[in-house]
């Protein structure tokens, strides 16, 4: 049984947080954001919303645009790197929001690279045949973990949601997928504090995203253009034959760089960073639901998703929509 995306759907809170705002809390400049990022602007969820909340209204949304009816979900998985507990699971939560029981719920934690993840996974499941209908979600509350007077990393996140429901079909959607993952890279991108170590930072509420910048620009485009490779060659497929990029949204530098190594125009990638910065595991999913919902990914077309993340994490989806 193959795997077939037959909704999509997004969310971005109320908030809007633009660089010019940003020149008031830390030195940078909209000048500099833009020209060394592409972000214009993040959305920021209220003190009351949750990575929960915002899955929430991004499921309704996809399960809406499938025609299907909650009920008929089967597993649900979350990527997110900001759950709104411990435990139980967000996916645990959704599920209990969408008033459907039993199902298998789980979350997936491989940072940016965290949908992807999800999306292999539930594609397993269903060509397992252990299931038929999945609920995949990328959610993140960033701005939790971000130290807004560090300059280095608050300009670049934002907070957001987008999912998709996954169901077999006859007919193929997912191509093939392919995950990577290497720690030796821990320590260039981290929240360096979690339950069993370093809790005190958490305690003092100093538990922030600590990056160097520089050396994951230079891994993410090396990897991401290895993947790519791994991608077109795994389906024997020719790079003009993809007629959609969509990308992790990280850095529009980033994102040209894997754009020229496919030969792409940039009119066939997939861009929101400008509008929401790094939303982490959301990114792909909610450029997805953009560029379905206005129109550019018709059925039929042939899709490669890529993500770079923490960990470091890396992976791809080929599928044809
Ligand atoms: N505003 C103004 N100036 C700044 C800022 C800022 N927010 N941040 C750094 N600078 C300064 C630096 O201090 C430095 O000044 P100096 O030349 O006087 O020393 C100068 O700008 C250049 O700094 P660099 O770090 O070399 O800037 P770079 O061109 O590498 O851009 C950036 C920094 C945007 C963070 C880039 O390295 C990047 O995008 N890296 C990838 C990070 C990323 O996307 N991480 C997310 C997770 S992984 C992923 O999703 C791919």
């Amino acid at each position: 049984m193959y795997s077939k995306i037959t909704g999509t759907g997004s969310y971005l809170p109320d908030r809007i947080l633009t660089n010019a705002e940003l020149e008031s809390m830390v030195d940078t400049s909209d000048e500099w954001i833009r020209s060394r990022t592409g972000i214009e602007k993040r959305h920021i969820a209220a003190d009351d919303q949750t990575t929960c909340d915002l899955a929430e209204k991004a499921a309704l949304s996809a399960i809406k645009a499938a025609g299907i009816n909650a009920s008929d979900i089967d597993l649900i998985i979350i990527a997110t790197t900001t759950p709104d507990l411990v435990f139980p699971s967000t996916a645990c939560l959704i599920q209990e929001r969408l008033d459907i029981h039993g199902c298998p719920c789980f979350d997936v934690q491989a940072v940016c690279t965290g949908f992807i993840y999800a999306m292999s996974i539930a594609e397993k499941f269903i060509s397992s045949n252990s299931s038929t209908c999945a609920l995949v979600i990328g959610a993140e509350t960033l701005s939790r973990i971000i130290n807004w007077k560090d300059r280095n990393t608050s300009v670049l996140f934002g907070d957001g949601a987008g999912a998709v429901i996954l169901q077999a079909s006859e007919t193929q959607g997912i191509l093939s997928s392919h995950l990577h993952a290497d720690g030796q890279y821990a320590n260039l991108l981290n929240v360096p504090a979690g339950i069993s170590s370093n809790h005190e930072m958490i305690k003092a509420d100093k538990a922030f995203i600590t990056m160097q910048g520089n050396e994951v620009f230079k891994v993410a485009v090396n990897t991401l253009g290895r993947i790519v490779d791994e991608t077109l060659t795994a389906n024997s497929i020719k790079k003009e034959e993809i007629d959609w990029l969509v990308p992790h949204q990280a850095n529009m530098r980033i994102i040209s760089a894997t754009a020229k190594k496919l030969d792409m125009s940039m009119e066939r990638v997939i861009v929101t960073v400008d509008q929401h910065g790094n939303t982490s595991a959301a990114s792909v999913p909610l450029a997805l639901d953009v560029a379905v919902r206005d129109g550019r990914i018709k059925v039929g077309d042939t899709i490669l998703l890529e993500a770079f993340g923490g960990g470091f994490t890396w992976g791809s989806v080929l599928l044809r929509y």
